[in-house]
């Protein structure tokens, strides 16, 4: 069975003293919680004051980091250096980061394949576009997506969850809905079979989001291929991140 796991993503969002008071109230709240595993993945400069909460239930992880270990890249962070400072998780392929900064495939394999060897847990995303879904091409895009990970052994494949984020549903309110939602769950976890094996697709957690929040996130999760979700908006909010963190249990 694939681990639930509900994640924040707070994108650029919250200043200093905002996000610790975030972090800080989720930990209270979720320090005894029994469930899913929670991970927030705040702006990369507040990841060490985070890191530095003792008594939290509550993993932490990196929105982004560049592949290769260290060396001239100015600007950037590497995945031993987040994991050097604590981290566990890492998002790999976003639409924000594949659309605004160009990632594409061959570069988010790299960064898979690093992630993992720094030992990171990575939550790939992937995800269609309005008009792809229109052409009735989100299959065909969400398999070339999730055909990156074809090369990773077993091993590593313990070290992936995915995300599926349809790029029509990321901050604009409309969500799919649950059976669309868990139509593509199932074709994912179908790749995955093909891909790999059953029991491989078995444990690979494959989370939801896309407007997901609290009024909804408890359809979405009584889907059987929905293990979870990766909140954007809502995760901005203590009561409704909580209420979603407690439909997934
Ligand atoms: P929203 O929940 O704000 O739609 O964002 C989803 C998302 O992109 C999470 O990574």
């Amino acid at each position: 069975m694939a681990k639930k796991i509900v994640a924040a993503n707070w994108k650029m969002n919250l200043l200093r003293k905002e996000a610790i008071s975030l972090f800080n109230g989720l930990s209270k709240s979720l320090l005894d919680h029994k469930g899913a595993e929670v991970v927030v993945f705040p702006p990369s400069i507040y990841l060490a004051d985070l890191l530095q909460v003792t008594n939290t239930g509550i993993h932490v992880g990196a929105q982004n980091f560049y592949f290769e270990e260290k060396g001239a890249y100015t600007g950037e962070v590497s995945a031993t250096q987040l994991k050097d400072l604590g981290c566990s998780y890492a998002l790999v392929g976003h639409s924000e980061r594949r659309m605004i900064f160009g990632e594409s495939n061959e570069l988010l394999f790299k960064k898979i394949k690093s992630g993992i060897e720094a030992g990171l847990h990575i939550v790939y995303c992937c995800g269609e576009s309005l008009e792809q879904r229109e052409l009735g091409n989100e299959k065909t895009i969400i398999l070339e997506q999730i055909e990156v990970l074809r090369p990773l052994s077993t091993e590593e494949l313990n070290k992936i969850s995915i995300a599926y984020e349809p790029i029509w549903a990321i901050g604009t309110g409309v969500t799919a809905s649950s059976s669309q939602a868990e139509e593509m769950h199932a074709f994912i976890r179908g790749v995955l079979v093909d891909l790999f094996s059953e029991s491989i697709s078995d444990y690979i957690s494959i989370l939801y989001g896309g407007s997901c929040n609290e009024n909804n996130a408890e359809e979405l999760f009584s889907c059987q291929n929905i293990d979870g979700g990766l909140i954007g908006g809502a995760s901005l909010k203590q009561n409704a991140f909580l209420q979603i963190v407690e439909f997934s249990k």
